[in-house]
């Protein structure tokens, strides 16, 4: 049952009960207890937002009245959940590594799922270890061509797992800009370069135009390129087509959505960079979440409890956006794989009954790794007009012994942005401060320059060290809060619709842009850009 258009109501007037309550002024000795969460060695505080008991209670009530359990078991038990495409949502049995079985349509995908991790061990085993080579010799590099789920992922977590990376180099061409696969394709040799394709569909025109642009570049030097080639995807009679022999095709279901892929054969490069063993630890960690987040009562369940806070600032709140900081530079990519998690999973505008949502879609998520965020965009988030809800994460830990005085700054960094978001700086304060070199009216004018209103949400997550079974928790995590946030907006969190459009229009416009096709039809504005384009 989607939550009724009445508890909407109810939330968004908690919320502009409370717009002006100071979050200082709830911050009593209880209050970091109280609001926060631990599990998995990881903290999560949220004790730094104007949520409070009564508030949070409310939305707790929203979960029973969407069904949340009902919705969980669901899923986790292989029903069509993905109703618009009629499609169980399973990529929790890509990391189910206990093998438990999980049925879909009365039959158990363990086995098919456990084999095809097992062959994809042996593949890159053999790439580490020089059993399976290039015409010139062991691999030294890897392309991974494919894009949007078929990309991010893999993208994202070879960078965070840097220091565990003891594999061939892995690069990532995603962009159908020739630009993008020029500049990874000319600084590599072909002969000992292995190319990935990676497409659930096989059809995404970027990732097959790519493909046969690395096809052609290999040729040149290769006798024969379709043997360094592999492929992940659902379509084996289209990895065939293309070429690619069965041997080197990981196939997976189509109950794996490709935003939601990265710990089947979507992630093969990243375990032919870190090795089988750390992939599996990858897996291991969000298993472990998965767990907690079945097991785990609501307020004690991070995931839930992410979710919750989520709903608070966007739908009920209003703040349109939230930022994601990692105080991790290896997690550069996270935001930008957070962003396809988010957004085209909940950037729905209909139910599932497919009626207009009596409340907004999910948030605009966006964001960059602190420190650097700090030095752009923090400006803003401190004394811009609008309120944006920042999530800080840090490890404890780097993984740079010998630099650990940069590490400590790093988390005083974090710490002291939701403090000083939080606390602000009022007019006396900022008079205080410059006190010494002004006076009079300009005095004023310079202080009211310097004032932070405070009083702005953030939460902090905390864990221990950036490890690949700790990625692996960060990712199922956010993939959880995604779902209930899915559950509670009462959309389906697992279709795309909204990618289909634009599609299709640049397939009708690619021979318009050649001059092969006239621009009758189009409206003026296209029209006269291509009109300029050809020109
Ligand atoms: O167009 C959106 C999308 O379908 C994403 O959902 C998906 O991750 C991406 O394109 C790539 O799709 P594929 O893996 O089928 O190439």
């Amino acid at each position: 049952m989607p939550v009724s258009a009445d508890s909407w109501s109810r939330l968004a007037a908690a919320a502009n009960s409370v717009s002006d309550r100071s979050i200082l002024a709830l911050m009593d000795a209880e209050r970091a207890g109280a609001f926060s969460v631990s599990a998995l060695g990881m903290l999560f505080d949220y004790s730094k937002t104007n949520l409070d008991a009564g508030t949070r209670d409310m939305l707790v009530a929203m979960l029973d009245e969407a069904g949340l359990a009902e919705r969980r078991d669901a899923m986790f038990g292989g029903a069509a959940i993905n109703d618009t495409e009629g499609r169980a949502v399973l990529h929790t049995a890509l990391r189910n590594l206990s093998g438990k079985p999980v049925m879909v349509d009365g039959q158990d995908v363990m086995p098919e799922v456990l084999a095809t991790l097992d062959r994809m061990d042996a593949f890159a085993a053999d790439v580490r270890e020089g059993r399976f080579t290039g015409q010139g010799g062991a691999i030294t590099d890897v392309v991974n061509i494919g894009i949007g789920g078929s990309d991010l992922g893999p993208a994202m977590a070879v960078q965070a797992l840097s220091p565990y990376a003891d594999g061939p180099r892995c690069h990532f061409v995603s962009n159908v800009d020739g630009a993008h696969i020029h500049d990874i394709l000319s600084g590599l040799n072909p002969e000992t370069t292995l190319v990935i394709v990676a497409s659930k569909t096989f059809t995404t025109i970027e990732t097959m135009t790519n493909a046969e642009t690395a096809r052609d570049w290999m040729a040149e030097k290769v006798s024969d390129p379709a043997a360094q080639f592999a492929a992940l995807s659902t379509a084996a009679d289209k990895t065939a087509a293309f070429g690619i022999d069965e041997s080197r095709v990981f196939g997976f279901e189509d109950w794996v959505g490709g935003r939601y892929s990265m710990w089947g054969p979507i992630g093969l490069s990243l375990m032919i960079a870190v090795g089988p063993d750390d992939f599996r630890a990858f897996l291991q960690g969000a298993e472990a979440m998965d767990t907690h987040f079945r097991e785990a009562a609501p307020l004690d369940n991070m995931a839930v409890v992410l979710a919750l806070v989520g709903v608070w600032h966007n739908q009920g709140c209003g703040y349109a956006t939230r930022a994601v900081l990692p105080y991790e530079q290896r997690l550069a990519r996270l935001p930008a794989y957070l962003q396809q998690l988010e957004m085209e999973s909940n950037g729905k505008r209909v139910g599932m009954d497919g009626q207009p949502l009596p409340c907004d879609s999910g948030p605009v998520v966006w964001g960059e790794p602190g420190t650097n965020g700090q030095h752009a965009f923090y400006q803003l988030i401190h004394q811009g007009t609008r309120v944006i809800p920042c999530e800080f994460m840090v490890g404890r830990r780097g993984h740079e012994p010998e630099l650990a005085h940069q590490h400590r700054l790093l988390v005083a960094n974090c710490l002291a942005q939701s403090e000083a978001l939080m606390v602000g700086r009022d007019l006396d304060e900022a008079r205080a401060k410059v006190a010494g070199q002004f006076e009079g009216e300009e005095l004023e004018r310079q202080a009211s320059h310097r004032v932070f209103p405070g009083n702005r949400p953030s939460t902090t997550l905390v864990y221990d060290q950036l490890t690949p079974a700790v990625l692996g928790q960060i990712v199922a995590l956010y993939e959880h809060r995604v779902f209930v946030e899915g559950v509670l907006l009462g959309i389906n969190s697992y279709d795309q619709w909204g990618v289909e459009l634009g599609k299709e229009l640049a397939k009708a416009l690619d021979p318009v842009v050649a001059g092969e096709a006239g621009t009758e039809g189009k409206d003026a504005s296209t029209a006269g850009l291509v009109a300029f384009i050809r020109a």
